[in-house]
């Protein structure tokens, strides 16, 4: 049987960080913010800890997991760094991208990370929460988004509580994400990079970045990056899309000016629809209305990630 905890939710301060490292460092997830979403971390080179992940998330243990870096150099003990992954690390990084790249043969990472493809998805993160504790532990950190597997993700500590009650000892609040979406996935090689799950740092800003063409092969994603599953960030009730009013029964989540439940943006601003996405469909979610309709999000920049997360939403 799964061990049942009591979860505590805790402010992000120096007290409750030395109590989520010494967490780390005994084999314990522990839930911390980030830019994106809430993640949900653990020792990365502990299998115990990486297989508490899965078994807390309920994740299918050939999905592999994000390996998160304090430094440029703890991923270089990781990976292998090719010209062109240096290129998008000095732009993007501390940021919201995670690059695919070769694992390094002495590494230390436990195999369970990677699910037994050659390859480690690697992220350093912007957020002071996540990076202090990997300084704080000094491990790099497999850390998912801090839901049950194929739930919407978690942009605030109450929706890692909501999901994850009893499974996870201790959540680090520090209020809600500001990106709002998951990181992108890109794959970077020599002429080209595959793009493997849109986010914030757009296929645009890729390209721009390297000159190189940016590949959304998102048929080719479906076989490497498992989690992009078609039903994935899927709340219990239906969803329609491209919604211009509310059908009966429908919770209405809207985007710009127009009658609606719930409201994204009323500026039309997908860079704000993004950060509100996830606490608008976990409301929408717990509503008393039994379906959800969401109105259409311009496809452009981040709006491109909104757009697949509902389709998978809808999916
Ligand atoms: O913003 C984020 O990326 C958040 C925060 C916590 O960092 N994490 C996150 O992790 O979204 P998760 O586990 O929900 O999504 C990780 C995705 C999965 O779709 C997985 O299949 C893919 O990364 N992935 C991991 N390792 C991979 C690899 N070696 N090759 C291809 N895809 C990989
Ligand atoms: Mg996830």
């Amino acid at each position: 049987p799964n061990p049942v905890f009591s979860t505590r939710i805790c402010p992000y301060g120096a007290e409750a960080l030395r109590e989520a490292a010494l967490l780390i460092r005994a084999g314990e997830p522990v839930a911390v913010p980030t830019e994106t979403v809430y993640g949900l971390a653990a020792d990365a080179t502990d299998s115990s800890a990486v297989a508490a992940i899965y078994s807390a998330k309920g994740r299918p243990s050939f999905n592999p997991l994000i390996v998160h870096v304090s430094d440029k150099d703890m991923a270089e003990r990781l990976a292998v760094f090719s010209p062109v992954a240096d290129k998008l690390a000095a732009r993007f990084w501390p940021g919201a991208l995670t690059m695919v790249l070769p694992v390094r043969e002495r590494s230390g990472l436990s195999p369970l990370v990677m699910a037994g493809l050659p390859t480690v998805a690697i992220r350093l993160p912007a957020h002071p929460a996540m990076r202090a504790l990997i300084r704080e532990s000094g491990r790099p950190l497999a850390a998912p988004s801090a839901n049950r597997s194929g739930a919407i993700s978690p942009t605030r500590a109450e929706h890692v509580l909501a999901s994850l009650n009893g499974k996870v000892r201790l959540i680090l609040d520090e209020g809600p994400t500001s990106e709002g979406l998951e990181s992108t996935i890109a794959a970077p090689e020599d002429d080209r990079i595959r793009l493997l799950r849109p986010g914030p740092v757009t296929a645009a800003m890729l390209e721009q970045a390297t000159g190189l063409p940016v590949i959304t092969a998102m048929a080719d994603a479906k076989i490497e990056a498992p989690g992009q599953l078609e039903s994935h960030y899927a709340p219990s009730k239906p969803v329609r899309l491209n919604a211009l009013r509310a059908e009966k029964d429908e919770y209405l989540i809207g985007f710009g000016l127009m009658p609606c439940n719930m409201n994204l943006s009323p500026d039309a601003d997908v860079q704000e629809a993004a950060a509100n996405l996830f606490a608008a469909l976990h409301i929408a979610d717990a509503s008393a209305a039994s379906h959800i309709a969401v109105a259409p999000i311009p496809d452009v920049g981040i709006g491109i990630a909104i757009n697949d997360r509902l389709r998978r939403a809808a999916a």
